[in-house]
C-alpha cells in the first residue's frame, strides 16, 4: 500500500510529521526524496517534535549528521553534499542505519544502496498549479515485509490533510 497526502502549507507538513512520529518504533529509518526546498527538513522538524524534541531542527548541511536525543536518538543526516561513497563508509553508517535510533535521512537517492529493507520512505514533491505554491504531495511508501504488517491504516485515519491510498 502507498498512501499519498496533500499539504497545504509548511504547518500540516510539520502535523503530519509528527503524527508519522507517534507511530514509530526504536530502529525505525525514514528515507526522505525530493528535490531542494521540498519539505524535507521540514517533515523532519515535525517527526522530532512528535517525539518530542524542544531543540530547533536544522539541516545538518556541513556535517551530514545531526544527533538529537530525548528517551531516544535521533540521527538527522543530509546527503546532498555527499562526495563519494566512501564518506558513508566514514561516517560508521551501519551504527545508526541499522542500530536502535531513529534515523532520518534527507537526499536517501544518494545512499540508497546503503538503507536496510525495512525502512519507511518519504516521497516529497512541490506542486505548481495555480494557486498551490504552498502545496506538497508527500507520498509514503512502507518497504520491507516487517514494515508493512504494522498497523499503519490506523495512522492514516487521523491524517487531517488531503488523502488517498494507492494499492501496489
Ligand atoms: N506544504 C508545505 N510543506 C513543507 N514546506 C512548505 C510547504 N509549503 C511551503 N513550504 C516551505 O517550503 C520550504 C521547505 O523547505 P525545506 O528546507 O523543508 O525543504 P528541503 O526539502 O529540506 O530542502 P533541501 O533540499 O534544501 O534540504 C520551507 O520554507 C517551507 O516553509
Ligand atoms: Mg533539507
Amino acid at each position: 500500500m502507498i498512501y499519498s497526502i496533500t499539504t497545504h502549507s509548511a504547518e500540516e507538513t510539520l502535523e503530519f510529521g509528527s503524527l508519522l512520529a507517534k507511530y514509530l518504533r526504536d530502529g525505525d529509518l525514514i528515507a526522505l526524496f525530493g528535490d531542494l526546498g521540498s519539505g524535507k527538513t521540514c517533515f523532519t522538524q515535525g517527526v522530532c517534535n512528535g517525539c518530542g524534541i524542544q531543540e530547533p531542527v536544522t539541516s545538518p548541511t556541513f556535517t551530514l549528521i545531526n544527533e538529537y536525543s530525548n528517551s531516544n536518538s535521533i540521527y538527522h543526516f543530509d546527503f546532498y553534499r555527499i562526495g563519494s561513497e566512501d564518506e558513508v563508509y566514514g561516517l560508521g553508517y551501519e551504527e545508526y542505519f541499522y542500530g536502535t535510533g531513529i534515523c532520518l535521512i534527507e537526499w536517501a537517492d544518494r545512499v540508497l544502496n546503503f538503507l536496510p529493507a525495512n525502512r519507511i520512505e518519504i516521497h516529497m514533491e512541490n506542486l505548481f498549479e495555480q494557486g498551490k505554491e504552498f502545496s506538497r504531495k508527500i507520498e509514503i511508501r512502507f518497504i520491507g515485509a516487517e514494515m508493512q504488517q504494522r498497523n499503519w491504516a490506523e495512522m492514516f485515519e487521523n491524517v487531517e490533510h488531503e488523502k488517498s491510498g494507492i494499492e501496489s
